[in-house]
């Protein structure tokens, strides 16, 4: 299951942006989703959850996971788990986060570093890199699609660069 080439690649200048790119993702994203968030230290993998978050309708804030490794929220249809898995290091760790009951479970979960276990990952995934950019708040986010899972919504993917609609 290699990732091919980005099917969206769209630069963001501020945090806000990258919430309204991760906003436009939320109305694709479907109940058993996995979306990996790959990218440097500070580089917004929880400012894109939080956009996303938001935008699926959960009402509280959305915290980085960094120390509690899993964060459960409720969103209006689906609920959203969020994890970050920068910590882990041994595999039993990985397992016990339990990430297939997760991703059956009428729910979208995001998990930071997910590259990292991409091997111990169940089944297919969007993958989300958020690169840093010439200034400060610059970023280029690459959307890769890998498994079958979202193959049927590359062409709305992208359009997530698009200022309107999806298409
Ligand atoms: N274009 C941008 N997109 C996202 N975040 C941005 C952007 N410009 C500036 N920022 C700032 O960068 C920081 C991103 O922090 P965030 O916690 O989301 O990163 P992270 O990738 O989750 O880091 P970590 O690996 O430590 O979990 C925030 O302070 C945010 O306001
Ligand atoms: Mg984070």
């Amino acid at each position: 299951m290699t990732l091919d080439q980005a099917v969206a690649t769209v630069p963001t200048a501020s945090a806000d942006e990258t919430q309204t790119v991760a906003a436009r993702l939320a109305a694709l994203v479907r109940a058993g989703d996995l979306i990996v968030l790959c990218g440097d230290l500070g580089a917004g993998k929880t400012a894109f959850t939080q956009g996303l978050g938001r935008a699926l309708g959960v009402t509280g804030p959305i915290t980085s996971p960094t120390f509690t490794l899993a964060n459960r929220y409720n969103g209006e249809n689906l609920t959203v788990h969020h994890l970050d898995v920068y910590r882990l290091t041994r595999i039993e760790e990985i397992l016990d986060l339990g990430l297939p009951e997760l991703v059956d479970d009428r729910a979208v979960t995001l998990v930071e570093w997910g590259d990292a276990i991409a091997g111990a990952l169940p089944g297919g995934y969007l993958e989300v890199r958020l690169r840093l950019g010439d200034g400060p708040d610059d970023r280029l986010l690459e959307f890769r699609i890998s498994g079958p899972e979202w193959a049927d919504r590359e062409v709305p993917l992208q359009g997530l660069g698009a200022g309107g609609g999806l298409c």
